[in-house]
């Protein structure tokens, strides 16, 4: 079985597995209608997000963590092991999908880039994964210049591909970085 890669200091930053404790905290942040304006799944069930939190320490595919700066949970990392996309015979689980969510009264200080730069860790030199892709509203300027601060490549930029609750169809961005890519930066 696959070791989390938590816990992982990344700057000023602890990524940790989330606890019972820190859910109500989470939950405030993550329901916080500012945070989801540009999130896909907007509201989230406070018991469907509880028992998904507190299951994933025992998952194989979902290595979502939490961070915390001078012991306060500050932001939610998201890393899921998913399947490229291929013909038969293609390699299953070789991917890793990342995001984040701050809490908005930390925003500003660099907390997601460190966080993506600690999922990119966890991802390629933890769990071995060969590419990690992230994506973004287009207008979600702020999210787009961290995956670029964290060293991910835009690699699509596209076209009214993604539904906005308030806006209808907009531009959405995919970033992308491999693992000898991380390699050439990182070693
Ligand atoms: C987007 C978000 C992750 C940014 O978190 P953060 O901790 O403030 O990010 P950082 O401080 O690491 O970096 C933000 C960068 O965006 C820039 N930025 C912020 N607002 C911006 C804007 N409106 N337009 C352009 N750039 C902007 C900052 O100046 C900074 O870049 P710099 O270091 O070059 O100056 C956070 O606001 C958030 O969680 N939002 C709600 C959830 C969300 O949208 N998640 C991402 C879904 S894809």
């Amino acid at each position: 079985m696959t070791t989390r890669p938590w816990p992982l200091r990344v700057g000023p930053l602890l990524l940790r597995d989330a606890t019972e404790p820190d859910i109500e905290a989470l939950l405030a942040f993550r329901n916080d209608p500012a945070v989801q304006r540009f999130l896909i799944a907007t509201t989230v069930d406070p018991e469907k997000f509880r028992g998904n939190w507190l299951a994933k320490p025992s998952s194989t595919t979902d290595f979502s963590c939490v961070a915390e700066a001078d012991g306060q949970v500050v932001a939610i990392g998201f890393l899921e092991i998913v399947d490229g996309m291929g013909q038969p015979g293609v390699p299953t689980g070789t991917d890793g999908m990342v995001g984040y969510i701050v809490d908005p009264q930390y925003a500003g200080r660099g907390y997601a880039t460190h966080l993506a730069k600690g999922l990119l860790t966890a991802a390629f030199d933890h769990l071995g994964l060969r590419r990690a892709t992230a994506g973004c509203y287009a207008d979600n300027a702020a999210s787009a210049r961290v995956l670029e601060k964290a060293g991910m490549r835009r690699e699509q930029h596209g076209v009214e591909d993604s539904w906005h609750a308030e806006l209808g169809w907009v531009d959405g961005y995919t970033y992308a970085l491999l693992d000898r890519e991380w390699r050439a930066t990182h070693e």
